[in-house]
C-alpha cells in the first residue's frame, strides 16, 4: 500500500511538481494532493464497490417542445472508470452531463444514481448527491463578486463547514492547478485557462466519488492539456469515476479509455 502511495505520489509531482516549485519553492510539495487522496483512499472500497455509479435505461431528452436531443441512452457509469464522452458540437454532450449530474430531468426512461431512482430522490437527498458529484461546467460558471478563493471555496461553504477547517487544502489545491498568485482576485481577471483551472478545483474540492468535465482543456495550451489530464487519471486510479466530453482528439489519444460516442442522439460505446 506505500509502495502504491508512493507511486500515485510521484507521478503527480510529475503532473504538477513545476507548479508547486513555482508557487512554493520552500514548502514540500505534495501536501495538498496527499490530502485529497487522504480522502479519496477513505472510500476506497468503492473501486471493489458491485452497483454502478450511474446507470442510465431508454433515457430520453428533449427541451420543450422540441425535438429528442437524446435517445433511448442505456449505459452505465462504472465504480473507478474512466470514460471520454465525444460527439459533434450540439450533439448533447453537456446535456448528457446535465442528466448525469441530476440537474436536468430525462423526459423519458430511468436514472438510478448510487443504487438508487434519480426519480425518487426527495428534496434533501439530492443535494446530498450531488455533493458527491464534482462538476466542471463549459462555461466554468464561476461566481464574478467571489475571489478566486471563495469560488473554490463555496461548496465547502455551502456545507457549513469553518473556513479554518478547509483554508490550507483550499490554496495548496489552488497552487496544483497553477493559480498560487490568482488566489485574491476575481474571476473577471482571469485568463480563460485561469478561469477553467479554477473551475476545475472548485469541482476536487469536495473530494467527488464521480467527476464530471466538460471540455476541460478547451482554454488551455497542450502541455497544460496534458498535465490536466493526468491529475484526472490519477484521481480515477484513486477510485473516483470520471466523465470528460471533449472534442480533443489529440487528448483522447494520449490516454487509452472507454469512449462515449453521441450522434444524433444515439449514444456508442467503444471500451
Ligand atoms: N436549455 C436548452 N433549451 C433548448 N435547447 C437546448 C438547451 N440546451 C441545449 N439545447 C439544444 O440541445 C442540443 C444539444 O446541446 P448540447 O449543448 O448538449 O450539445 P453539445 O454536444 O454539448 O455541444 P457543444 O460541443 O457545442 O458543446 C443542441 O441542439 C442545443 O441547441
Ligand atoms: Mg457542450
Amino acid at each position: 500500500m506505500l509502495q502504491l502511495l508512493a507511486h500515485v505520489r510521484s507521478l503527480l509531482v510529475n503532473c504538477f511538481g513545476q507548479f508547486a516549485l513555482d508557487s512554493k519553492p520552500d514548502k514540500p510539495q505534495y501536501s495538498a494532493l496527499d490530502c485529497l487522496f487522504h480522502i479519496q483512499r477513505a472510500p476506497g472500497i468503492q473501486v471493489v464497490q458491485k452497483s454502478s455509479v450511474i446507470k442510465f435505461e431508454n433515457v430520453g431528452l428533449r427541451y420543450g417542445m422540441g425535438p429528442e436531443i437524446l435517445r433511448d441512452l442505456s449505459f452505465e457509469i462504472a465504480p473507478g472508470s474512466f470514460q471520454f464522452l465525444t460527439g459533434p458540437s450540439g450533439a448533447g454532450k453537456s446535456s448528457l452531463l446535465r442528466l448525469l449530474f441530476l440537474s436536468l430531468n430525462p423526459t423519458r426512461g430511468l436514472i438510478n444514481v448510487f443504487g438508487k431512482d434519480a426519480s425518487s430522490l426527495g428534496r434533501e437527498a439530492l443535494p446530498a448527491i450531488r455533493r458527491s458529484i464534482g462538476i466542471v461546467f463549459q462555461d466554468f460558471r464561476l461566481l464574478d463578486h467571489l475571489t478566486t478563493f471563495e469560488n473554490v471555496a463555496l461548496p465547502l461553504r455551502v456545507r457549513g463547514k469553518e473556513e479554518a477547517s478547509y483554508r490550507k487544502d483550499v490554496i495548496e489545491l489552488l497552487s496544483w492547478v497553477g493559480l498560487s498568485d490568482r488566489i485574491n482576485v476575481f474571476p473577471p481577471v482571469l485568463s480563460g485557462g485561469e478561469k477553467q483551472r479554477a473551475a476545475i478545483a472548485r469541482a476536487l474540492i469536495n473530494q467527488p466519488k464521480l467527476l464530471l468535465a466538460d471540455e476541460p482543456t478547451g482554454n488551455l495550451d497542450p502541455s497544460l492539456a496534458r498535465r490536466l489530464l493526468r491529475l484526472f487519471a490519477e484521481l480515477n486510479r484513486s477510485g473516483t469515476s470520471v466523465v470528460i466530453a471533449t472534442h480533443d482528439l489529440d487528448l483522447m489519444d494520449q490516454f487509452q479509455a472507454r469512449r462515449l460516442v453521441l450522434n444524433e442522439g444515439r449514444l456508442q460505446i467503444y471500451d
